[in-house]
């Protein structure tokens, strides 16, 4: 069986990964915070395309948790290890900077950065041992060209794309892949409070991006024909470059 943890999993651009990973034969791992009845759902479809799954709950920016549920997962699943890693969860709490509240910047780099560690770093020395892993970080156009009135997102963005390229170069030799992806704007809940008319005049295609689009990246970069690929930020954004 091969294992894939998708940590945001319940809706969203995670939905979207853990369905398309579970129709090509990934026994999906959906991670979720809160929203069990969404994680249900997204259990649901990805059965629906002919793959399997199950549920993992756990905050990725609480440490101990995180690595408590791993490990439980790994005694409940002896000799089996996880070998792709989307690490998509992230949260936007918008603001100027000098406006910004304190915890606004500290939950978005919790969650993106913190959240990066707390879950790559348990799954790398099985990865490594298996000569054979994919790990893939949801950044954002955000953070190749810095947006105004998103400093925390940015930063917490810019930072994990850095961490990509870093990591890459560690693990490169025990056959793991270490990428970003870039989305621009995706039709998701994380943007339903924009401008939604306004942002397609920004976007040369005149359209925000499909979760599912994103999803179809996520499975070339995962796949054994994109092993040569790694430390690479790879955008998805119709056009809208920096
Ligand atoms: P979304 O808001 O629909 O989904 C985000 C998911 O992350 C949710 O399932 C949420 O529960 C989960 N999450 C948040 N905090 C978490 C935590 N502490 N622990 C575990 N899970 C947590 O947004 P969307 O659009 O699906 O975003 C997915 C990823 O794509 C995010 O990292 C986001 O920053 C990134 N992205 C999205 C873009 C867009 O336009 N929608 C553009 C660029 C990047």
């Amino acid at each position: 069986m091969k294992y894939a943890l998708v940590t945001g999993g319940s809706r969203g651009i995670g939905r979207a990964v853990c369905v398309r990973l579970a129709a090509l034969g990934y026994h999906v791992i959906i991670n979720y915070v809160a929203d069990r009845h969404a994680a249900e759902e997204t259990l649901a479809l990805a059965r629906q395309a002919g793959g399997d799954g199950e549920l993992l709950q756990f905050d990725v920016a609480d440490r101990i948790r995180t690595r408590s549920a791993l490990h439980e997962w790994e005694l409940r699943h002896q000799g089996a290890y996880i070998e792709v890693l989307v690490n998509n969860a992230g949260i936007r709490h918008d603001s100027t900077l000098m406006l910004m509240q304190d915890h606004s910047w500290d939950r978005v780099l919790a969650v993106t950065l913190d959240g990066f560690y707390n879950v790559t770093q348990p799954l790398l020395l099985p990865m490594q041992a298996h000569r054979h892993g994919r790990i893939v970080n949801m950044a954002s156009v955000s953070g190749l060209k810095g947006l105004p009135g998103q400093t925390n997102y940015s930063a917490a963005k810019g930072g994990l794309i850095a961490a990509t390229k870093a990591l890459a170069l560690e693990v490169a030799r025990s056959g793991v892949t270490v990428n970003a992806i870039a989305p621009g704007f995706i039709a998701t809940d994380m943007v339903s409070d924009l401008d939604v008319a306004a942002l397609r005049q920004l976007i040369p295609a005149r359209r925000l991006g499909r979760a599912e689009e994103v999803a179809a990246l996520v499975a070339f970069v995962v796949s054994d024909e994109a092993g040569y690929i790694t430390g690479n930020v790879i955008s998805i954004n119709g056009g809208l470059y920096t």
